[in-house]
């Protein structure tokens, strides 16, 4: 049996583990805190991230983009599970705790090493997103959007903290290209209801039908692969979805 003591790795999976990545509950999304942000997506060093498939000289200038955006990541579980899904396609995990965030890195660097040539289209960055989601996509660079089981900041002096609101889903419509995807799901009935009606009321955003929440593979991961959602399933607890498209305006 090999003991585990005080190494941040387990040596039996190979994986950081979480205890030695402990991280308050709550971050004030409004307060500034101090990490690096590029001041442009073409600043984006795109070779820190994905070192196998980037030379240091790339920066996010004309080649292939990040399309997948994890809002609020947490411990990474999704993106894990969309990396090997969509082995061609970059994504990130934006996540404003450091612990967490160091979490994921390690994570995914772990993952890298025990199978080589995979998670190498997967990175995570610290940062607020309710301030930065700018600085990191061009217009309509990105095809999938996600907000899973975002903080419901319950009060209502505190809805402005929330990262759905009609005024950051402008900025959301402009990151995303036409035809990309946002993906809500909470188990905050009251915050479901509000996501969708911020959506419902955009004009940038359409509901996506029933048949087509049932083909996407990407609905079921939703609850089955990130954290919170496993947490939900294992308390049966009740979640609320809204999949909502990117519209192209109306003349
Ligand atoms: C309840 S957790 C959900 C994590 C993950 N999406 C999941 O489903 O397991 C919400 C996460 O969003 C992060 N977060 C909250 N506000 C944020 C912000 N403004 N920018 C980036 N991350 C934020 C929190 O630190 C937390 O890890």
């Amino acid at each position: 049996m090999l003991k585990e003591g005080n190494s941040k790795i387990s040596k039996s999976t190979h994986l950081p583990r979480k205890r030695f990545f402990r991280a308050r509950a709550h971050s004030n999304p409004l307060s500034d805190s101090h990490f690096p942000v590029p001041i442009s997506p073409s600043h984006v060093d795109y070779s820190v991230h994905f070192p196998q498939l980037f030379s240091s000289s790339d920066e996010g200038g004309d080649s292939k983009k990040i399309e997948f955006a994890d809002v609020g990541c947490g411990f990474g579980g999704l993106l894990i599970s969309l990396s090997t899904l969509f082995p061609q396609t970059l994504m990130i995990g934006m996540e404003i705790r450091d612990k967490v965030t160091e979490y994921v890195k390690e994570r995914i660097l772990a993952l890298r090493v025990a199978n080589p040539g995979q998670y190498q289209n997967v990175s995570v960055v610290r940062t607020n997103s309710m301030k930065y989601i700018p600085n990191y996509f061009g217009k309509g660079q990105l095809s999938k959007m996600f907000f899973l089981f975002p903080d419901p900041h319950f009060k209502e002096k505190n809805h402005r903290r929330r990262v759905i609101s009609t005024h950051l889903l402008d900025e959301y419509a402009y990151v995303l290209g036409i035809g990309g995807i946002i993906y809500t799901i909470t188990d905050v009935e009251e915050l479901g209801d509000w996501m969708n009606e911020c959506l419902e009321g955009h004009p940038m955003f359409e509901a996506i039908t029933e048949e087509e929440l049932e083909a996407d593979p990407v609905v079921k991961l939703l609850s089955s692969a990130t954290e919170e959602g496993q947490k939900v399933a294992r308390n049966e607890g009740q979640t609320f979805q809204a999949v909502y498209r990117r519209i192209a305006p109306s003349l």
